[in-house]
């Protein structure tokens, strides 16, 4: 079925992402930049609640402090206690000036009040040590030290200390989370820009491929399925390298981090933290698996209701004249339902994955309460630590939550890479020759020659009734006019295709001024002709630029001149605005025969030395036909024409008259000698006249 999603089987394609990667080169240098500064944001994140643990562990709830012990009038010295000089080592001391005392102290917190102990014992600090104190003196598991205690006004003086070094936490965090903020903009817009670029260069190479794809592709894949390439599979692709490749990167820098800084600090809470894995990484596992399911369903219903919408507002014309309205409605409403089903479906999906995750978020943090919260209790583990396992904890499962969700839009950008890279790869079948020859200036005269040219629209005919053209021949020469009649699917439309090269012919040759067209520059041979079709195609803008289709060198006074010539002029200066009233889409707002006199003035525009015209099959006004009459016979005086004529009073001054039928050359000749000899012309003519 057309909206089915491929399956793609490995869920991983090394060649896709090489080649999605090849793309990002260019952008090497941003996303560098961009990685780098991750490592950084990564690094805030996993900071913050480290300098948490610091603040409560050394400033806010300290067992014990460090300090360094001074001769007495020493400058630096905070107060003298029992003759020693006491000195709070700052965070910046802490890091550049620790040599300059040789004695340490530490200040212990006590029941009743603070002691400053002679000498340190770092088992006073880890927790767990067995403190004995008496009048004068502590014993840390079995060793005797000297302490004094602190009269009151030396403990102020601590205790604002702390105060003051719980401030330069703050402050240094803040610049750091000030810091982060800048770098996470930058980071944030230089990723997206870089994606969109990648993505703009993607869609302009996909454009312009489609763009170049012989007509004969257009054929074969219908146009919503090409929008739904350059639109939608182009944004899943942005979204992969938004959202998911550096974003990813970026979790599982977070998720490892995590547990390094966790592991770090305290082993056995991280033990306990991370006892819910298992049960993650099976749920994880599940929800990957269906959801997978789910929104493939959700994307085959959407691309359904998308194709059914499109389809039906444009031929909504049709659908009310035929009363169709109510039966339409009816299909549509189940197409719509369907989706909603499936959307319900998806919703499911998520609301059970979430929740699960939460679920073990909180079985881990109950644990760690429970585990973490007795150890503080006994005094085993410090409560800045356990602080920072509830943060680290939450961090841990964040980024978990988004890599399973991320994983989805992962393969299914994969899948659409895959659809872009095919068409990408889809090469067109008709190409410029290696040693393209090319008309110069005036040396092109316009004279054209069919030999036995054998033609079908299938690539690999299999029996004469596969071609829609059979040994077709004819010439005519510079300056003449040729016209084509014959029944409905005769092959008259082809044979012009033909000649513009749209498709390429299976046998014979067709020479342009004696050099065979698939010798020519295809961009040279399309510039000598200038085509006028049966279904005439208007793009949304003004009359003007639909005249002159981009191109700048056309004046105004030179379109007004134009459209004079062909008889347009007429019907335009009377719109409202001239030659800058909007047309929509498939000029729906103008009558046939307008649009026919618009598409003349078109194809003169350029001044074509070979001109080409098939007529519109639709019933025109006698007024509107004598006006295109005349303007046809104006315009192809002095250049080669073919026409392709359903009404045979267009064309009886052509000086050669090809009837042509089931894709053969029936009768050739000018208007008076096919009526002489009485065949199908005469027919016809018969047919077309017998009221006059
Ligand atoms: N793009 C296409 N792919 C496949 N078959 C095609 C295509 N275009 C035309 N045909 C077939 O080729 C045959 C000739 O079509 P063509 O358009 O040349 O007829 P025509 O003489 O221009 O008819 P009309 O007078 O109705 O415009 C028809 O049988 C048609 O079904
Ligand atoms: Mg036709």
């Amino acid at each position: 079925m057309e909206y089915q999603e491929k399956e793609i089987h490995k869920s991983y394609d090394a060649k896709l992402m090489w080649r999605l990667i090849k793309y990002a080169k260019a952008q090497w240098l941003i996303l560098l930049i961009s990685i780098l500064m991750m490592f950084f944001i990564t690094g805030v994140d996993l900071v913050i609640p480290y300098v948490t643990k610091i603040a409560i562990d050394d400033y806010i709830t300290p067992v014990s402090q460090t300090v360094y012990l001074s001769e007495p009038g020493d400058s630096r010295t905070d107060f003298v206690s029992n003759g020693k000089g006491v000195v709070f080592p700052g965070l910046i001391e802490r890091t550049f000036d620790r040599t300059v005392y040789e004695n340490k102290g530490q200040i212990y917190k006590t029941g009743s009040g603070f002691l400053l102990i002679d000498g340190t014992s770092k088992n006073l600090s880890s927790s767990g040590a067995e403190v004995v104190i008496t009048p004068g003196s502590i014993i840390i598991d079995g060793v005797d030290y000297s302490t004094t205690p602190l009269t009151e006004s030396q403990i102020a003086n601590f205790k604002t200390y702390n105060k003051s070094q719980i401030t330069l936490l703050t402050l240094i965090l803040g610049l750091i989370l000030l810091l982060n903020f800048a770098f996470s903009f930058v980071h944030t817009y230089l990723l997206n820009y870089a994606s969109q670029k990648i993505v703009y260069n993607m869609r302009e190479q996909l454009f312009n491929h489609v763009e170049n794809m012989s007509l004969s592709f257009f054929d074969k894949n219908p146009v919503g399925r090409l929008v739904t390439r350059v639109s939608n599979d182009m944004e899943n692709i942005n979204e992969m390298f938004t959202t998911v490749l550096v974003t990813s990167l970026k979790d599982f820098l977070l998720l490892f981090g995590t547990v390094v800084v966790m592991a770090a600090i305290n082993f056995k809470l991280t033990v306990v933290c991370l006892s819910t894995i298992p049960l993650v990484l099976i749920s994880a596992q599940i929800f990957r698996t269906k959801a997978r399911a789910v929104q493939r369903e959700v994307k085959v219903k959407i691309a359904k209701i998308n194709a059914t919408l499109a389809e039906n507002i444009s031929g909504m014309k049709i659908i009310q004249i035929f009363n169709r309205e109510k039966s339409i409605f009816d299909d549509f409403d189940v197409i719509n339902k369907d989706f909603l089903k499936s959307s319900v479906q998806e919703t499911k999906v998520y609301a059970i994955f979430r929740p699960t995750m939460n679920l073990a978020y909180s079985i881990s943090l109950s644990l760690l309460l429970w585990f973490g919260g007795g150890d503080a209790i006994m005094n085993l583990v410090e409560l800045g630590v356990l602080v920072a396992f509830i943060t680290y904890t939450q961090q841990f499962f964040r980024p978990i939550m988004d890599l399973s969700e991320k994983f989805n839009i992962f393969q299914s950008s994969m899948a659409s890479a895959e659809r872009i890279f095919m068409l990408l790869d889809e090469e067109s079948l008709i190409v410029n020759p290696e040693h393209p020859k090319r008309f110069e200036g005036e040396e092109f005269k316009g004279s054209i020659v069919f030999e036995d040219v054998w033609f079908s629209y299938d690539e690999n005919p299999k029996s004469v009734d596969d071609y829609v053209l059979k040994g077709v021949s004819f010439e005519i020469g510079s300056g003449e006019s040729l016209a084509l009649v014959g029944a409905t699917g005769s092959g008259k439309t082809t044979i012009i295709s033909l000649l513009n090269r749209f498709y390429d012919i299976q046998k014979g040759h067709i020479y342009i001024d004696g050099i065979d067209i698939r010798e020519l520059e295809m961009e040279n041979l399309r510039e000598q002709i200038g085509i006028v079709l049966q279904d005439v195609f208007l793009f949304a803008g003004d009359i003007k630029s639909n005249i002159r289709l981009h191109d700048k060198s056309i004046s105004d006074e030179r379109i007004k001149e134009i459209a004079t010539y062909v008889n347009a002029d007429t019907f335009i200066s009377k719109l409202r605005k001239g030659y800058d009233e909007e047309v929509t889409e498939r000029g729906s707002t103008l009558s046939a025969g307008q649009r026919q006199l618009l598409s003349f003035a078109r194809a003169l525009a350029f001044d074509p030395k070979i001109l080409i015209l098939d007529e519109a099959t639709s019933n025109i006004d006698t007024e509107t036909e004598l006006l295109i009459q005349d303007a046809i016979n104006k315009i192809i005086t002095g250049r080669t024409t073919v026409i392709v004529a359903h009404r045979l009073s267009t064309i009886q001054h052509a000086s050669k008259i090809i009837v042509m039928c089931k894709g053969e050359v029936r009768e050739v000749g000018n208007h008076q000698e096919l009526l002489e000899k009485g065949g199908m012309y005469y027919d016809l003519y018969k047919l077309q006249y017998k009221d006059h």
